[in-house]
């Protein structure tokens, strides 16, 4: 008699890494960023001073790096939302935190951009209902001092699948 079929405990759309550091949540980010195209939504949950922000810029100047560009890249969370030119696609870096209410989300043109651009969005449970299903969210948590936890979950679309892949795959030399 064959033995019972085991399946793999970890779904192939849930990726998540401990660091220690600085260092290695910029490579994280690097690893996310190159595979961004418009249309990719990343959510970005953590508390206060947990890494969305740190993640973000991570992200943001390793694009810009690619066509040439450097820009600091400040927490959006006074102006709502901070574009970038990355050549091919535009970037949108949103923090939600201060919204005053849904109305917000149309005038800030974020369902337009949800299709348009690449978008990182700190506090998206401001999103409520609006809250794309087709997203990558991202829960950072802190372990303390340099340490944090980050668990990625990739939307089950084909497109989810490709990005999972690179996250989850053998680092690349
Ligand atoms: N491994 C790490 N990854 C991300 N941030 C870290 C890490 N270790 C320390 N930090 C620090 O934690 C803080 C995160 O702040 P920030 O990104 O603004 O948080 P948030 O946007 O979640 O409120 C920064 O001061 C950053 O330097
Ligand atoms: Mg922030």
């Amino acid at each position: 008699m064959s033995e019972p079929q085991t399946y793999p405990s970890t779904n192939a759309l849930l990726c998540s890494r401990l660091v220690d550091s600085e260092e290695e949540t910029v490579d994280l980010a690097l690893n996310l960023a190159r595979n961004l195209r418009a249309g990719d939504l990343v959510l970005l949950n953590g508390a206060l001073g947990s890494g969305k922000t740190f993640f973000a810029r991570a992200l943001i100047q390793s694009r810009l790096f690619e066509i040439g560009a450097w820009e600091d890249v400040p927490s959006p969370s006074f102006t709502l939302v901070q574009e970038y030119d990355l050549g091919t696609d535009a970037l949108w870096h949103v923090d939600l935190y201060r919204l005053s209410g849904p109305d917000d989300i149309y005038e800030l043109g974020l369902i337009d951009a949800f299709e348009t651009a690449i978008c990182l969005i700190e506090w998206p449970d401001r999103l409520g209902h609006l809250t794309p299903k087709n997203a990558i969210t991202l829960k950072i948590r802190d372990k303390g001092e340099t340490s944090r936890q980050f668990d990625f979950t990739f939307p089950d679309t084909d497109r989810g699948h490709l990005l999972a892949a690179t996250m989850t795959g053998p680092p690349t030399p």
